[in-house]
């Protein structure tokens, strides 16, 4: 039985948690080799990024792998850039790399947390931006075969924080590099509500400028996971019928939606967390943000089923004012039958 190895610093809630081992690797090649002499079968592995998305419970009895792949490479095309980045850069540093460097299609997605290889897997987003707008493609390594492989946009099938890597290809590819397309002339995207602000002044502003107010929000809202441990939203924000959207309204007049085609309304999640009274409610160390009711937060000392139990009586609460059910947006790892 191989020795524990301790998780709490590789996941940003910062539970105690552990997997049976871990390995990072630094190069494409030394995760084929590796694999090439290691019978463990496939479904043994967990490959871990930022640790920004996850909750985990307990002693995990698996083997996580962590590509810690480095690099950032430019490569102009016309008007564009394609910039390819390894999966283990941090995701914020390199949207401030290419900020630096002057080019846009970043900006939105600016304090992200995490690392350049999980953004594909949940399709990032903020603030009007998707990870997808911007993919060109990505190089993985298959566990199974150990062979490399690329995806491009189209192999992805990127959704609201969605894509293949968390369906039917969960668990059997390794990231290992991210490419995508930037501007040279800044085509900037200040259709999400706070941003909405600046769009008089569009002309005079600069992607860098787009990145600063981004960070500011972000900032004003959302908690650093160095001082509260968190994984962002912990729900995704719910997509409705416009049946039962215009419903929710006339009982709700102020609920906060955002409509995405003639059938379909996305809620925001927060808003109903927010309004069934739970903003900065607490069980234990486990609490509800009190800024930004999304984000579930870990005071201290709570373990990964404290912050279980309170997902789902937040999820239980809204279920029985709104009757609508949130869906969790963390992956959750380990035993537990709370959400499947
Ligand atoms: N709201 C409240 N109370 C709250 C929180 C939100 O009333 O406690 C209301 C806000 O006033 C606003 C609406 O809900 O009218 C939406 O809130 P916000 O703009 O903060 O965004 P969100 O829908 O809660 C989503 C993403 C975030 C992303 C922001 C900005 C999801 C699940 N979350 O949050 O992504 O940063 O929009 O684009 O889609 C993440 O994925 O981890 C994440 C933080």
């Amino acid at each position: 039985m191989p020795q524990a190895h301790s998780l709490k610093a590789f996941n940003t809630f910062g539970v105690d948690a552990s997997c049976d081992q871990l390995f990072r690797f630094h190069h494409e090649r030394d995760i084929q080799d590796w694999l090439a002499g290691m019978p463990i079968p496939v479904d043994k592995f967990f490959v871990l990024g930022g640790g920004s998305n996850l909750l985990l419970l307990g002693h995990i009895p698996l083997t996580f792998l962590q590509p810690d792949i480095q690099g950032i490479e430019y490569e102009e095309r016309g008007e564009e850039v394609i910039v390819t980045a390894g999966a283990g850069v941090n995701w914020h540093e390199l949207v401030m790399d290419t900020l630096d460097k002057g080019y846009c299609g970043l900006e939105n997605l600016s304090l992200i947390p995490g690392n350049v290889g999980a953004a594909p897997i949940q399709n990032i987003g903020a603030y009007g931006v998707e990870l997808e707008q911007r993919f060109v493609a990505l190089h993985a390594v298959d566990l199974f075969s150990g062979e490399k492989k690329i995806f491009r946009h189209g192999d992805c099938q990127f959704g609201y924080r969605d894509s293949i890597f968390k369906r039917e290809l969960r668990g059997r590819y390794i990231i290992t590099r991210v490419q995508l397309r930037l501007n040279k002339k800044p085509q900037l995207v200040l259709t999400y509500g706070p941003l909405k602000a600046l769009a008089d002044s569009a002309d005079k502003l600069t992607a860098k400028d787009v990145s600063d107010e981004v960070i500011r929000i972000r900032q004003s809202k959302l908690p650093d996971p160095q001082e509260l441990g968190n994984a962002g939203s912990f729900f995704k924000n719910p997509i409705v019928s416009h049946e039962q959207y215009l419903k929710l309204k006339e009982a709700h007049p102020k609920i906060a939606a955002y409509p995405m085609n003639n059938a379909s309304v996305k809620l925001a999640a927060g808003w109903l967390i927010d309004q069934a009274g739970l903003k900065g409610y607490r069980q234990g160390d486990a609490g509800v943000h009190q800024q930004q009711a999304l984000v579930l937060v870990n005071h201290g000392k709570a373990a990964g089923k404290d912050i279980l139990n309170l997902a789902a009586y937040v999820r239980d609460t809204v279920k029985a004012k709104f009757g609508v059910e949130l869906e969790p947006e963390v992956w959750i790892i380990g035993q537990q039958q709370v959400f499947q």
